[in-house]
């Protein structure tokens, strides 16, 4: 399994359990089973509504001798709606509290918009606050305050551009360590990637599958199926592995660290297997021909009549 180095020190696994659409109720037997098979690298989020069940996995877990917390690496992201500085702290504190940890190995403020406490999602404008109004600088200084407090060992962002990645790492005194954002062959963000080196900030690629689970208000009519598509399809059978096998050692090629989410024990298996697939330079030219900048998650649902965020801006290269 590759490594990759983290800003700060320390290092984050390549190839992760995404845990986004993972059910309650579901959840649970999984993440036992995919620490059974070897995955050390779990991602979470306070919005995905699983943190209890997940924190009662990895508790049993480390009391049954699978894995100790130090050969974990677990993520979680603070929501939107506690970007003000004095609720930073407690959204962490109740993330811990539900995952049964002390700290986290990284937490990712989940998207560059901020929402009116207890919102989920805006029903109309007057549920957002804009940037300006809510400074990002401001919710970080509060992030940073939890990694002096050593309730996680790195802090990082998910769904930032670079004008916002240039923002934080200049206003940051804790690094930047992670950019997570959607990456795959129809989304190969190469203008972000090298950005985002350049200013020593690690991405994490979410849907690196396409999330054919994701939610009807993330579907559109013309959405292509990255698992069927055929220039995948002829390289997988060159290689005797799956498309979905194909697709996380792409996203591997290029040092970016990768958080397929299934509840399939046999997927699972199938997807950290995918840590041992080597793309060739061939392969990699190939699928780079597939990049149409096309975004299943496009952040349409933070742009209601009036919003002070917009699609393009969110985006903005
Ligand atoms: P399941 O959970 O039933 O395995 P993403 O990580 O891009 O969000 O994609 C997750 C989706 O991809 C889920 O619907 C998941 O279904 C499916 N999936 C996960 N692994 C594989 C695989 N190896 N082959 C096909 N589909 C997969």
């Amino acid at each position: 399994m590759k490594h990759f180095d983290l800003a700060g020190g320390g290092t984050i696994p390549g190839l992760g359990l995404g845990t986004w659409k993972s059910a309650p109720g579901e959840v649970g037997p999984v993440i036992r089973e995919a620490i059974r098979l070897g995955y050390r690298h779990i991602d979470c989020a306070r919005a995905y509504g699983n943190e209890k069940e997940i924190g009662a996995a990895i508790e049993g877990a480390i009391h049954d001798g699978d894995v100790t917390r130090d050969d974990l690496f677990i993520t979680s992201k603070l929501w939107n709606d506690s970007h003000a500085k004095d609720a930073v702290r407690p959204a962490l504190e109740k993330t811990l509290a539900d995952l049964r940890l002390d700290h986290l190995d990284l937490y990712l403020m989940h998207w560059p918009v901020s929402l009116k406490p207890k919102v989920g999602f805006p029903r109309s404008a007057d549920d957002l606050i804009s940037e300006a109004d809510l400074p990002l600088t401001e919710t970080w200084a509060a992030m940073e305050a939890c990694h002096d407090a050593g309730l996680s060992r790195h802090l990082g962002v998910s769904n930032c551009n670079a004008r916002r990645i240039d923002l934080l790492v200049d206003a940051a005194r804790v690094p930047v360590a992670v950019n997570q954002v959607e990456l795959h062959p129809y989304l190969a963000q190469d203008g972000l990637r090298a950005h985002a080196a350049k200013r020593g900030v690690h991405l994490t690629a979410y849907s690196p599958l396409g999330s054919p689970d994701r939610p009807d208000v993330m579907r559109r009519a013309e959405d292509p199926d990255l698992l069927a598509h055929p220039t995948i399809a002829g390289v997988a059978a060159k290689h005797d592995a799956t498309p979905a096998q194909v697709l996380l050692a792409w996203a591997l090629a290029r040092d970016t660290s990768v958080i397929p989410k299934s509840t399939n024990p046999g997927r699972l298996a199938q997807n950290l297997a995918a840590a041992d697939l080597v793309l060739d330079a061939d392969d990699m030219a190939t699928i780079a021909g597939m990049d149409a900048g096309y975004r299943f998650v496009e952040g349409t649902f933070w742009c209601p009549p009036g919003s002070p965020y917009s699609v393009a801006d969110l985006w903005a290269e």
